[in-house]
């Protein structure tokens, strides 16, 4: 009997310390030491011994039953803590590790000439105004003195949006925004976006240009230059300087094309300046009075001056990109120069 006891619990020991899993544990279990196993159809053995026998052969096999339960306990312990083990190795999060680097992002160099040219004219007393892309004619044409037979109302120049309504050609009418509301004097700066039909490597049709307008009693065109020179100056560098070449806009008289000493070569001529040592910046002249004059401004007692710049172009120089069509082609590649 202790014998056959002695095998039960000897198959159990080397069976139980072969398996590595909970689920094969579960049925061992019930195997050795469940309702149905050997060794409890053991037990029902007992009632057919002799009274005095059977004390000691319960306990035989309670003892038997206890050890192959501490078995298991064992073996389940181990089984656990190794299964904790892989665990903890397969899902191990390092919490020193650097963490993934986000991009920064940049500002546009348009952007970054506009805010620039905004706080030069700040910084010389000029306040910035705005209006808006999607205008009419009076503002772009009529009020600026550009009667209706004027090539610059012409379609292929201009984008209509239909009879009245179009995207403005230039930020002159700001200008006109500007004088209907305030009177003289008058000093801002507009800094913008313009449409107009044309697209190579030094225009595109949606651009930027800054306005620049001052009426007051004894404005004169020296100011103009000055103002415009100093601007230049701080923009680009002191060696920087403009020169006017006789020009025709309606809204100016006298009107003038502004050329700056090419910012590269400082006027030895490159291929930049395409050799003539001068870039071309923009337009200027003085109001003309006709337009004071259609927006109630007294002509006889105010003059004004007025210029527009290209800030792509400005943006182009001073970052020297070769290419308008860059400016606007958004290649992370090139925005993240900047
Ligand atoms: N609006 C003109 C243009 O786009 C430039 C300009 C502005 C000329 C102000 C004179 C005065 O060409």
């Amino acid at each position: 009997m202790k014998e056959e006891l002695n095998k039960i619990l000897e198959s159990a020991k080397s069976e139980i310390n072969k398996t590595g899993s909970i689920h094969e544990l579960q049925q061992l279990k019930s195997r050795f030491i469940g309702k149905k196993s050997g060794l409890m159809s053991f037990m029902k053995q007992i009632s057919s011994l002799p009274k005095e026998e059977r004390p000691a052969f319960g306990q035989l096999v309670n003892e038997t039953k206890q050890k192959i339960t501490n078995i298991i306990l064992n073996c389940e312990a181990e089984i656990k803590e190794s299964d904790y083990k892989k665990t903890l190795k397969s899902e191990f999060i390092d919490l020193t590790m650097p963490g993934r680097k986000h991009e920064k992002g940049s500002l546009h160099p348009i952007t970054l000439v506009w805010r620039e040219i905004e706080d030069i004219f700040l910084s010389m007393g000029f306040d910035v105004a705005e209006g808006p892309d999607v205008e009419d004619e009076f503002h772009n044409f009529d009020a600026l003195n550009t009667p209706p037979d004027h090539p610059a109302r012409n379609l292929s120049d201009t984008f209509y949006i239909e009879n009245d309504v179009l995207l403005r050609a230039q930020t002159s009418t700001v200008q006109v925004r500007v004088m209907e509301k305030h009177k003289p004097p008058i000093k801002i700066i507009s800094p913008g976006r313009c449409y107009r039909n044309e697209n190579d490597a030094s225009h595109s049709p949606a651009f930027h240009q800054v306005e620049a307008l001052v009426v007051d009693e004894g404005v004169t065109f020296a100011d103009l230059r000055d103002i415009l020179n100093i601007f230049l100056k701080k923009m680009f560098s002191e060696n920087i300087s403009s020169r006017f070449r006789p020009h025709f806009f309606p809204f100016t008289e006298p009107s003038a094309e502004i050329d700056i000493i090419c910012v590269n070569c400082l006027g030895k001529g490159c291929n930049i300046c395409k050799g003539s040592g001068w870039l071309e910046m923009g337009g200027a002249g003085m109001v003309d009075p006709n337009v004071f004059d259609m927006l109630e401004i007294d002509s006889e007692k105010y003059t004004g001056y007025a210029f527009g710049l290209g800030i792509d172009r400005i943006a182009m120089l001073k970052f020297k990109i070769p290419d308008m069509r860059m400016l606007f082609a958004n290649d992370v590649r090139f925005l993240k120069q900047f």
